[in-house]
């Protein structure tokens, strides 16, 4: 097994989402582990199959980006939550200072996050950090893996699938989005700014 699903069941009795919810929400993302897990299998026991296949490798490949960016964001999502959580972030919060120097202020950054997150569709509002422009960029992934950014880095992370808020928010989703911003923690986010601004883009010559 390559990858090997996280548990988060500590997660459980997290204000504001259901143990149903979260429940039924890990168990899918145990599916995206799984699923990814054979298609990697796959890439290497049928590689010559695959290959002689020809059309079959782009479907077979797109299927790999859908899984394993199904894996990846569930975990920056799981693990930006936590019980512990105190609503917003404060003032010394490095993310915090950076994205009121690029928006404004924090609210203004929130605001134009929840905008993107409104978009119709299934899939997910990601704030990333670009080390190439310096700057913390709100994005829309459709699905799992149309849209992302080559060489950025995901900080904040909300899932919007409906599988995220229909048990407990049917389609509303500002009430999700007020519950989400109520449950992260904001020193994770902070943590992933640093280690960010860290990481160089490898690019060019
Ligand atoms: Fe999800």
């Amino acid at each position: 097994m390559i990858y090997k699903a996280n548990d988060y069941s500590a997660l459980i009795g997290l204000k504001g989402f259901s143990q149903e919810l979260l429940e039924n929400h890990f168990a899918l993302y145990e599916g995206y582990v799984k699923n990814a897990n054979k298609l990697l299998a796959t890439m290497t026991s049928v590689f010559d199959e695959v290959k002689a296949a020809g059309s079959h490798v782009v479907e077979l490949k797109n299927r790999l980006a859908f899984e394993l960016n199904g894996v990846k964001l569930h975990e920056y999502y799981f693990d930006s939550m936590s019980k512990d959580a105190a609503g917003e972030p404060d003032r010394g919060n490095p993310f915090y200072q950076k994205v009121a120097l690029d928006y404004g202020s924090y609210q203004n950054w929130k605001k134009h996050f929840r905008t993107v997150a409104s978009m119709r569709g299934v899939g997910w509002a990601i704030a990333i950090y670009d080390a190439q422009s310096g700057l913390v960029i709100n994005t829309w992934v459709d699905e799992h893996h149309l849209g992302h950014v080559a060489g950025t880095s995901p900080v904040f992370v909300m899932d919007l699938w409906e599988h995220a808020m229909l048990l407990d928010y049917g389609s509303d989703r500002e009430k999700y989005m007020d519950a989400f911003f109520k449950a992260v923690d904001w020193t994770v986010i902070a943590e992933r700014f640093e280690k960010a601004l860290e990481r160089q883009e490898v690019h060019g010559r």
